[in-house]
């Protein structure tokens, strides 16, 4: 029996801004393979009842609709779902995930990419969703590990090095001590499915090397101008700022992303 939870909202993004509309589509374009290859990779079937759990862009929600046929459905549920497109097997529901009272045993996959780092019921929301399930059924979480912040950088001027590093340090205890983002929850995914009732079926790490210009970097100066208030309350400086911005579209910069871990879950047959 679902526990019943108050409201989760403390995202520390605004879906409405324009620089969420180019973090959402960069997120997209940086990750979508690596989701889109675990998806393919698990025979789900084509009449299947699907849900996409903070849809952002929309474009993991379009994967499940087009993989499912005629009699298949996809549920996104997002408190601000203005970038997902409208598509005949998707419906789309704007409502916080911790309030959602989702009907028992009705699901053949859920997906959540970037969402549960974010909520702070994490845990008690997981386990919601377990109910949700059919049984058989999927659940795949993908989120960064965002502890390791020294380890990103690889190669550049020692004055980007610089900045870069502060960036990130800044930006994950805004997103932490501001936001309750965690930066460690992506790794204890396997234990908490584990404990909420599912088998784990596989695990991977998506950590790519990227060039500035490519869509991941882009995103470090995006979520540079969407938090630049609360950057500069922190200790950035405007300059400090500016020179992210364009280090992030050099192509001599090299840097690794945030690792994604990625964990799927399976609810045991009845
Ligand atoms: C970082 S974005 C990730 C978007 C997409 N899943 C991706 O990986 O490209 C997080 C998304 O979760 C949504 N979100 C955050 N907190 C939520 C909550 N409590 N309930 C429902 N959606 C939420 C946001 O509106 C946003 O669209």
């Amino acid at each position: 029996m679902p526990t019943t939870l108050a409201s989760d909202d403390r995202y520390g993004f605004d879906n409405s801004t324009r620089d969420a509309q180019d973090q959402v589509g960069y997120l997209a374009a940086y990750l979508d393979p690596h989701t889109f290859a675990v998806l393919d990779g698990l025979d789900l079937p084509a009449a299947g009842r699907y849900a996409d759990i903070g849809a952002g862009a929309g474009t993991v929600a379009l994967w499940l609709a087009n993989h499912g046929d005629s009699d298949g459905s996809t549920l996104v549920i997002d408190l601000q779902p203005q970038h997902v497109p409208q598509h005949p097997r998707i419906d789309i529901l704007q409502q916080d995930i911790a309030t959602a009272a989702l009907p028992p045993a009705s699901f053949d996959a859920i997906h959540a990419r970037l969402l549960f780092m974010h909520l702070q019921q994490r845990e008690q929301i997981l386990t919601n969703l377990v109910d949700a399930l059919k049984p058989g059924g999927k659940m795949i979480i993908s989120d960064w590990a965002t502890d390791h912040l020294d380890d990103m950088f690889i190669d550049g001027p020692d004055t980007v090095r610089q900045v870069f590093d502060d960036f990130q340090h800044t930006l994950i205890d805004v997103l932490g001590r501001g936001h309750g983002m965690d930066s460690t929850w992506a790794r204890r995914v396997p234990a908490v499915m584990r404990s909420a009732g599912l088998q784990v079926h596989s695990g991977m790490t998506f950590n790519e090397v990227m060039h500035g210009g490519d869509a991941g970097m882009l995103l470090h100066a995006s979520n540079s101008r969407q938090k630049e208030a609360e950057l500069l309350d922190a200790g950035m400086t405007a300059d400090e700022l500016e020179l992210l911005r364009e280090a992030m579209n050099n192509p001599d910069v090299l840097t690794r992303s945030w690792p994604m871990h990625t964990t799927v879950g399976v609810r045991p047959a009845a």
